[in-house]
């Protein structure tokens, strides 16, 4: 099937541009066309597996990528929440296949994000050492460019239960550029000066270090629902606000429960797509899109 082109023009209205970009996801592939099961002006989710979506997308869209892929860790071993054992089994979509399969799994949806992010564009993947070393490697073969691993510490993390090795309390980010000669967009001041109260590394006025350190999502944060694996808000707001800028395209092929939507509108001028398998995950996305939409409209 033959590309669209997509002309410089085209970025100049990025209402007119995130629209544009949904009707051709649909209309891409004409067969089996796939539309998205929540829309508005500034915020797409498909109820879709995200390789199904991204083979959609035109070449050269997106301007940022945040990817919290499965860590594949789901495999029967028990962790501690609030004083209890409980299975650390997240569900299904996380159970490893075994080291190559997941490498291949991870080869195919990092290749997509390549092809579709712009020149400039670049991408984060979360993750720990089940899953962010396969994806750092595949990052370096498939040609991106890695500007930062960030360490985000977890001040409150879980205890270990075995008491037989360290505590893990850190998840990796890696910040990686799609061509290593195109100029990316980093917000270097408002890292440097910007107000980070919950952060008790950061040292106002001083350059943002990579080692990050924030709580685990509040019980606030959880009041229409849980996810498993839910990233704190505080995380994702200062990744947006450090690597997009006004009208930029988000995308996100893991939504979960939608942080990186929920921030994307927070920061505001930002618009997003995002995919998830799981209905009750983009059932909970789009509560916490409406209430957030409704208080900003009381506000305004
Ligand atoms: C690690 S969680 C993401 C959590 C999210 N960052 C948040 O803060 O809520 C990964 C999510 O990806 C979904 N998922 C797994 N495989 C998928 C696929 N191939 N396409 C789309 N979603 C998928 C899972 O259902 C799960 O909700």
């Amino acid at each position: 099937m033959k590309k669209k082109v997509v002309r410089e023009n085209d970025y100049l209205n990025s209402d007119k541009v995130f629209d544009k970009l949904v009707s051709y996801i649909s209309k891409n592939g004409v067969q089996n066309a796939i539309f998205p099961i929540f829309k508005t002006k500034d915020f797409a989710l498909y109820n879709n597996d995200c390789l199904e979506v991204m083979t959609r997308f035109p070449d050269n869209y997106i301007d940022m990528v945040f990817a919290d892929p499965p860590y594949m860790l789901s495999n029967n071993g028990f962790t501690c929440q609030n004083g209890r054992m409980v299975s650390v089994n997240k569900g299904k979509w996380d159970k490893s296949k075994g080291f190559e399969q997941d490498l291949n799994f991870h080869e195919e949806w990092i290749s997509e994000c390549k092809r579709i992010l712009k020149p400039s564009g670049t991408i984060w993947i979360s993750g720990t050492y089940h899953s962010i070393y396969q994806c750092g490697y595949l990052l370096q073969k498939l040609g991106f460019h890695i500007l930062n691993d960030i360490t985000w510490f977890k001040p409150n993390a879980s205890p270990n239960l075995s008491c037989r090795f360290f505590t893990a309390s850190h998840e990796t980010l890696i910040w990686a550029r799609k061509d290593k000669n195109a100029k990316h967009y980093f917000d270097y001041k408002s890292m440097k000066e910007g107000h980070f109260p919950e952060d008790q590394l950061k040292k106002e006025k001083s350059q943002m270090r990579s080692v990050w350190s924030l709580n685990t999502p509040s019980s606030a944060e959880k009041e229409f629902g849980k996810h498993p694996t839910q990233k704190p808000l505080a995380l994702l707001r200062r990744i947006i606000k450090a690597s997009t800028k006004d009208g930029d395209i988000i995308f996100d092929p893991f939504n979960g429960g939608g942080t990186t939507g929920i921030a994307s509108v927070q920061i505001s001028n930002r618009k997003y797509i995002g995919c998830e398998i799981d209905l009750k995950f983009i059932n909970l996305t789009i509560k916490k899109y409406q209430s957030l939409n409704m208080t900003q409209k009381l506000f305004n």
